[in-house]
């Protein structure tokens, strides 16, 4: 029996009920190679639109399109059994009505059978996490560091130094559980505030740069296993578990020096020897 009929994949329901238990696991994967290697350790893989820094070097999230994200949740729905796949709806998808969010929401859902999407915002954003829950569609939500406000925010700076951003941030999560959204992500607080929110909200809070108190905890797969060499920002919140450019590169530079010297490919081990007549014939 193959391991998609033994498996049953984690719901959404199923992901909420883990408040308080143990820890939700999360990381990106935006194709299907990361999203098999990725599964059996995972609860929940995100096709993040930080796809639009980590795979095609933006400057920002905000040039990714939908259908970026529907290609991505296709090949990672595809490819996983057991995680539940959570696809992350990028900017100018879902900001200006409730029924544009639906819209969008409904087609990365049909196009890639996804379990969840996520949505970035607050208070302003209650309305339509309401409206597309009461719809059918699971929405995770996403407070503290919204990185499609970037331009608003002045940066990718922590968030919560100020009284005014504490309650600014605690307002937005209670705001987008009390709307129904089935988990939340808290980005870049200060730990106190991510600790509070998780105490104050029924969902689970996933944290990246939250508290070890949040419910679970989410990373970028690239930051987590170092592939990303030394170019790019390196928030406080990512914890390298390898260090697989160093690997890249060195695999790299072996292939080009056996090429050049002649020493791949090899004439027996890498090439197609001429079949003989008899063989051919018999
Ligand atoms: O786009 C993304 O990868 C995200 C996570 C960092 C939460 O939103």
């Amino acid at each position: 029996m193959s391991l998609q009929a033994t498996v049953k994949r984690l719901t959404a329901p199923a992901f909420t009920a883990r408040k308080g238990g143990e820890k939700l696991v999360c990381l990106t994967a935006y194709n299907a190679w990361m999203a098999r290697l990725l599964d059996e350790h995972v609860d929940m893989l995100l096709i993040g639109d930080s796809m639009g820094m980590v795979q095609m070097g933006y400057q920002s999230t905000l040039p990714v399109m939908l259908e970026d994200v529907i290609v991505g949740g296709r090949a990672v729905v595809g490819a996983s059994v057991k995680a539940l796949v959570v696809v992350d709806m990028p900017f100018g998808s879902y900001q200006t009505s409730p029924q544009v969010a639906f819209e969008a929401c409904a087609r990365a859902m049909k196009e890639t059978g996804c379990g969840a999407v996520k949505l970035e915002g607050g208070v302003e954003m209650a309305g339509t996490v309401a409206f597309l829950a009461q719809r059918g569609i699971p929405v995770m939500g996403h407070v503290g560091l919204t990185p499609q406000s970037v331009n608003v925010l002045g940066g990718y700076g922590a968030r919560g130094r100020k009284d005014v951003e504490r309650k600014k941030i605690m307002d937005d999560a209670l705001a987008i559980a009390g709307a129904g959204a089935f988990a939340l992500v808290i980005e870049a607080v200060e730990e106190p505030l991510a600790r509070k929110i998780t105490r104050a909200v029924a969902i689970p809070t996933i944290g990246i740069g939250g508290s070890p108190d949040c419910d679970g905890q989410i990373l970028v797969a690239e930051d987590m296993l170092g592939l990303l060499g030394d170019g790019g920002p390196k928030p406080k919140f990512v914890k390298q578990y390898a260090h697989l450019a160093g690997e890249v590169s060195k695999a790299a530079a072996a292939y080009a020096k056996e090429v050049r010297g002649g020493a791949f490919p090899d004439r027996q081990a890498h090439c197609y020897p001429q079949i003989k007549k008899q063989a051919e014939k018999g």
